[in-house]
């Protein structure tokens, strides 16, 4: 007996000394090599950065718009002690931080840690960044995770392939698609064998994304393949049922290929144009640019190993077969405005939509034979307008409408559907701070847009924080964030001075949901009458299965 007790009390003796000498100039073992990180001081806080972690092989040849496979062991110490390349963007949004370096070999992700010695396990935040699929990067000006560090958690932030380096398929084996969420999945599965080196709890991984971070959280959340691999979900301005699916992605293959072959006809086999835009140099192939640009997301691809999405998204979840785990979700208060910047942007949408109803029908509504969508269309315009005034004699429909049709329906039917199964916190920030003062003000519209909280999680080098309210914010998402990578409630102490709140989680009769704002309060769902709406036009017009919603 003593003799095994001496034993053990050695061996955590030795652990913390080789620990303690690890860390010291920051060296950490992993399954696959070394690596050294270093540390990143600021004026409030102190953190261990290690960026640029390989996590996939180069997706270039034979590797390019296919499944990712994992990086391969290396010899000596790799500095960890930069962000490595973005993958390649097709879309570099206004304000955005810029992108220093772009490259197709850009499968890397960084890991933040609390700088100092970690002895309990650690919870870890694993960050999917937005970007709508054809922009976006992991690198620190874009989400500096210094205060969420400062919680005490694991900062995981990762690359995935965007635009057509992400998201071609050939609708069949030759591309099978969506390599941009297999990217992720790989990340999550590197996060799942390799964190606790970091100090990280592999059985407390939460994964948030934001916007196509949220869409791709959601996807881990009803496919099978993630399954396991988290514990936790956050889907910030998009989720497991917003509509994401790329049309035509056949014919986007063959027209990505005619603008360095214009011999290329559909008489040449998918199996001919994979091999043909596998064979093109990188260089070359980044000069198609924008052209194809705005396809969007993922593909239902055929059965396969490798296949990730070929599954509709609203019957795994009215089944319960997806993977259950507690679930915050939420939008800001009016994420059209992100969309349509200006009045004459909004003055240009309703114009459109009081001159064909059929305009405000959802894009991933399968019409039923003989359905009537005019009538589809007056059903929907009713609901928003009222019936009393056009969208054109009050802009605030127009925002409102637009809202609801990209993220507020498919959030609050998640929400609808997942409370069944498992907690889910809903919330809507609508906390107007320094990041949203250019916003375009319609009376009785919300005035937060899209990808607005963004600045009040993490520290992002082009909207720097400016007043008191500015930082109590980010103070109140960082604590709540935390908490819930902690312990799976965003509130669970009544007492905290900062939140001074309990939010909480739905019930399929009473969707409340915490408001973000100069203060914290749980409110009643508003838009119980839209969303009845809604499910009346996919159940009467609409055909089954539905995809998204
Ligand atoms: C990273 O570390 C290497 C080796 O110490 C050094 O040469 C390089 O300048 C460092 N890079 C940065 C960005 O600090
Ligand atoms: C396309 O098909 C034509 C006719 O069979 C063939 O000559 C050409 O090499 C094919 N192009 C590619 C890129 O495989
Ligand atoms: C479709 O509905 C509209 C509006 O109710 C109606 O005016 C129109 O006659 C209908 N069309 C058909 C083919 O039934
Ligand atoms: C708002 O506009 C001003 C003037 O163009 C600009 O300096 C500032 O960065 C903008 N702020 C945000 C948060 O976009
Ligand atoms: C906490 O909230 C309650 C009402 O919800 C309010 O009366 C009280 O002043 C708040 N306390 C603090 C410290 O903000």
């Amino acid at each position: 007996m003593v003799v095994k007790t001496i034993t053990f009390e050695m061996r955590v003796f030795l652990l913390l000394v080789l620990v303690s000498t690890a860390v010291a100039d920051l060296v950490i073992d992993l399954p696959d090599g070394r690596i050294r990180g270093h540390e990143i001081r600021t004026e409030s806080s102190s953190m261990y950065a290690f960026q640029g972690i390989p996590f996939g092989r180069p997706p270039v040849g034979k590797l390019r718009f296919q499944a990712p496979l994992p990086s391969e062991p290396w010899e000596g110490v790799l500095e960890a002690n930069r962000t490595a390349a973005s993958c390649i963007v097709v879309m570099h949004f206004d304000g955005d931080p810029e992108i220093d370096e772009q490259n197709e070999d850009c499968l890397y992700l960084n890991v933040y840690t609390p700088a100092r010695q970690i002895t309990e396990k650690l919870p870890v935040l694993f960050w999917i960044y937005g970007g709508g699929f054809i922009g976006g990067c992991a690198s620190y000006d874009y989400y500096g995770p210094d205060d969420l560090v400062n919680e005490d958690v694991i900062i995981v932030t990762v690359n995935y392939r965007l635009g057509f380096y992400g998201f071609l398929s050939t609708e069949d084996k030759a591309i099978l698609g969506n390599a941009g969420l297999k990217d992720q999945l790989l990340a999550l599965k590197w996060a799942q064998k390799n964190i606790e080196f970091f100090g990280g709890d592999p059985e407390k991984i939460t994964i948030f994304g934001e916007s196509a971070g949220g869409i791709s959280v959601g996807a881990h959340v009803v496919n099978s393949k993630s399954k396991g691999l988290f514990r936790a979900a956050i889907c910030q301005s998009g989720c497991s049922l917003t509509t994401v699916l790329q049309s035509n992605a056949r014919q986007n293959v063959y027209d990505l290929a005619k603008i360095f072959d214009p011999t290329i006809s559909e008489k040449n086999t998918t199996t001919e144009i994979r091999d043909f835009l596998q064979s093109l140099p990188s260089d070359v192939l980044a000069q198609a640019g924008t052209e194809l640009g705005l396809l969007l997301g993922a593909v239902v691809e055929v059965e396969d190993e490798d296949a990730f999405i070929t599954k509709p998204a609203v019957p795994l979840l009215e089944s319960g077969n997806f993977n259950q785990v507690p679930l915050i979700i939420g939008t800001v208060s009016e994420e059209s405005i992100g969309f349509l910047p200006t009045i004459s942007d909004i003055e240009e949408a309703a114009r459109s939509y009081d001159a064909d109803v059929t305009a405000l029908l959802p894009v991933d509504l399968v019409p039923l034979e003989g359905a009537n969508l005019t009538e589809a269309g007056i059903v929907i315009k009713d609901a928003y307008t009222d019936r009393d005034r056009t969208f054109s004699e009050d802009l605030s429909r127009t925002l409102k409408y637009f809202s609801d049709n990209i993220f507020g329906r498919p959030t609050l039917k998640q929400v609808k559907i997942q409370s069944n199964f498992t907690p889910v916190y809903l919330y809507q920030f609508s906390f107007a701070g320094t990041k949203s003062q250019n916003r375009t003000v319609i009376e009785g519209a919300g005035k937060v847009g899209h990808a607005d909280e963004l600045a009040y999680l993490f520290k992002i080098s082009t909207f720097p924080l400016a007043t008191e309210a500015d930082f109590l914010t980010r103070k109140r998402m960082v604590k709540m964030w935390t908490n819930f990578a902690k312990t799976l409630n965003p509130t669970p102490d009544a007492s905290d001075p900062i939140l001074n709140v309990t939010w909480p989680s739905v019930s399929s009769i009473d969707i409340q949901y915490l408001d973000i704002d100069d203060t914290l309060q749980v409110k009643p769902n508003g838009k119980v009458k839209q969303m009845e709406m809604w499910d009346y036009v996919y159940e009467t017009y609409g055909k089954r299965p539905f995809y998204y919603f």
